[in-house]
């Protein structure tokens, strides 16, 4: 069976068309980023515009030469108006084609991307993990459709922690993939100590959730801003030579701070796999830590090939061949900008 899968939450404009919830036959990703550079971060007024330009386009290259049996699309979380483009263009051609329309959960499909173009069997419960420019939570998975947030963010998603820093340093946006090499090549040696995302005393902001299996980025930000500050600066600490070490700190304190919540996670239950998705899993470190914590519990760790870390509409025709039977008919359903996982 193949389903189209299409993708406009962010700053991606992405369609791609995905045989068996497995095999990628084709994926075509028009990234809007070059648009969003000169303002530091994602405009949507911007992002909505790009996408109507370019849906058609994107959409037309992916099923060149393809069959499509189902059409899916994301309709939350995500921006209002970056959603409605996508959502909409998946309607049309839905209705057009005489296929069924499958709405999905973007951070859902963000979980099943390990399973992209691989063999991994899908093994559960499992313990998955959605770190992204917007979001960083932790989650039970009993089994397909059945997901429960156990542990999150409580500010700041890790991507927006890396995005942010970068601004302060005055490397450019998006941030993670700088701060990611400049940390790679300065390595761990002599990092400056910076709080490693632990909630602070008596925070009530948990939602129920345990403090153990949250996180908090602000303070660290604030030890940034403080430590940038006392420098002198941005560009004294340029002209110093000292960037790559206050990078590979800050980075090591957001890997850290994510390990320790996972290696508490993993401890709750008998988990068959670790799962990891999102932007911020392209991260080297990251995959290196995550690699050696689920060595130490023994548990396999899936993480997606770097094409399909980030936002791509292979991901949505995936989770959509997976879900197919349990979905309402997409056609009365509206965006969602605010969807939970496992709404
Ligand atoms: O999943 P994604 O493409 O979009 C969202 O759904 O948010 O994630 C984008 C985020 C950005 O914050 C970006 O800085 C971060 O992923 N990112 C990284 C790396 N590559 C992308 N963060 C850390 N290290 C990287 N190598
Ligand atoms: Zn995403």
């Amino acid at each position: 069976m193949n389903i189209l899968g299409i993708e406009t939450s962010c700053d991606e404009t992405a369609a791609a068309v995905v045989k068996d919830g497995r095999t990628v036959l084709s994926n075509v990703v028009y990234t809007q980023i070059p648009l969003h550079v000169p303002y530091g971060g994602v405009v949507p007024e911007i992002a909505s515009r790009a996408h109507v330009e370019k849906i058609h386009e994107v959409v037309g290259k992916a099923m060149e030469g393809q069959t499509v049996d189902a059409v899916a699309v994301t309709y939350g979380p995500g921006l209002s108006p970056a959603l409605i483009v996508g959502l909409n263009a998946a309607k049309g051609l839905a209705k057009a084609l005489k296929v069924p329309l499958i709405g999905i959960n973007h951070i859902e499909a963000h979980l099943h991307t390990p399973f992209i173009d691989t063999e991994y069997p899908i093994e559960v419960p499992a313990l998955g993990l959605a770190i992204s420019g917007g979001h960083t939570c932790w989650i039970d998975i009993e089994e397909y459709g059945k997901y429960e947030i156990i542990g999150q963010t409580l500010d700041d998603a890790a991507g927006e922690a890396f995005d942010k820093a970068a601004k302060l340093l005055n490397l450019g946006y998006p941030g993670g993939p700088k701060v990611d090499k400049i940390a790679k090549e300065y390595g761990l040696k002599n990092l400056i100590p910076f709080p490693k995302g632990r909630p602070r005393d008596g925070v009530t902001a948990l939602s129920g959730l345990e403090a153990e299996l949250c996180v908090s980025f602000s303070g660290l930000k604030t030890a940034l801003l403080r430590y940038v500050q006392k420098c002198g600066g941005a560009e004294a600490l340029e002209k110093a030579g000292e960037i790559p070490r206050v990078v590979a700190s800050y980075q090591e304190a957001i890997v850290q701070a994510v390990a320790e919540r996972t290696r508490s996670a993993l401890k709750r239950r008998r988990y068959q796999a670790m799962i990891v998705g999102g932007g911020v899993s392209l991260n080297s470190r990251l995959r290196t830590v995550l690699t050696e914590t689920c060595a130490e519990a023994r548990i396999p760790l899936r993480m997606a090939q770097p094409k399909y870390c980030g936002d791509n509409g292979a991901m949505i025709a995936a989770l959509a061949y997976y879900r197919r039977n349990h979905v309402e008919d997409a056609f009365t359903l509206d965006v969602n900008p605010s969807l939970e996982v496992g709404e």
